[in-house]
């Protein structure tokens, strides 16, 4: 079946599917994104997703014209036209089509694209047992770090040095102090508190993190949203980290010294667990 791809209301073979050269998403980053898991052909976490995609297009004074309901419908249609059961939903809002110019473009309507690709969420289920590596690299984006924009340079660079470091994540730190991850958010467990830096601006407001913070709270564990120092980082109990890509990562190692005797600890697992478990209650799917 070919890959098949929304582009402003149209499904079209992802291969024929393009923008105009003059988009501002790639002019200027004026754009801002989504990325949404489908489990069993069902989106996780749909409603948190859309209301922070409202919510960015509001930061940025950018209209879209296509309601919530009509843009879930297309979402689900494009995933379906696909044939994914298991995939990852990106969707993509830049300013419009317009002659480059920094200043908005008065009557330019905003582009709208979606593209499906499948994704292996077992993979991230076995990973669970062996954990991931993280190096650490200093944090050099804009302020606005909480509005979700296609601006990801240093978050490329980033999880790029951590690839050539044999590493699956860059936490991005500033002060001593770990921000986030180049594209998922970043925790530590100490003493049993379950530890992650507070929303703001200087990280992203993920889904996935809002989720554990509940699901941890209603299984009576303590969270605590506070910044914490590299230095708290490397002598935590246990590390791990969250994404829609990455539901639950154990962290085992932080530029190459292990973390927790470089082994996936007891509270990141019963987190797992409870993390798999609104998944498997939300969409029906299981590792
Ligand atoms: N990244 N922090 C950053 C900088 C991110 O880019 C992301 C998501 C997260 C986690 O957010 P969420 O739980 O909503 O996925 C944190 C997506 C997956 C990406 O850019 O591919």
């Amino acid at each position: 079946m070919p890959q098949l791809a929304y582009v402003n209301g149209q499904i079209l073979p992802l291969a024929s599917a393009s923008l105009h050269v003059e988009d501002r998403g790639t002019q200027f980053g004026d754009a801002v994104y989504e990325v949404c898991a489908v489990l069993n052909g069902q989106i996780l976490d749909w409603q948190p997703h859309r209301v922070r995609l409202r919510r960015n297009l509001a930061e940025l004074g950018i209209t879209l014209d296509i309601a919530d309901g009509p843009l879930g419908l297309q979402a689900r249609r494009l995933i379906a036209r696909n044939g994914h059961q298991d995939c990852l939903l990106y969707l993509q809002v830049s300013r419009g089509t317009a002659r480059r110019d920094h200043v908005f473009p008065a009557d330019a309507p905003a582009n709208l694209v979606m593209t499906v690709r499948r994704f292996d969420f077992a993979q991230r289920v076995r990973q669970l047992a062996t954990g991931i590596k993280v190096i650490t690299q200093g944090d050099n984006r804009w302020g606005r770090v909480d509005i979700k924009t296609t601006g990801l340079l240093p978050n490329v660079l980033a999880k790029q040095a951590a690839r050539a470091a044999g590493a699956f994540e860059a936490w991005m730190v500033a002060d001593d102090i770990v921000r986030e991850g180049s594209s998922t958010n970043a925790w530590i467990i100490k003493d049993g508190r379950i530890i992650t830096h507070p929303t703001g601006t200087h990280i992203l407001p993920g889904i996935a993190r809002d989720s554990l913070i509940r699901l941890a709270r209603e299984a009576q564990m303590l969270v605590e949203e506070r910044a914490f120092t590299l230095t708290e980082a490397r002598a935590a109990d246990e590390a791990f980290l969250t994404s829609t890509t990455a539901p639950i990562l154990p962290v085992v190692a932080i530029d190459g010294q292990a973390v927790a005797g470089g082994t996936p600890g007891p509270v990141t697992h019963r987190l797992a667990e409870l993390v798999w478990n609104e998944v498997a209650r939300q969409t029906g799917w299981r590792a």
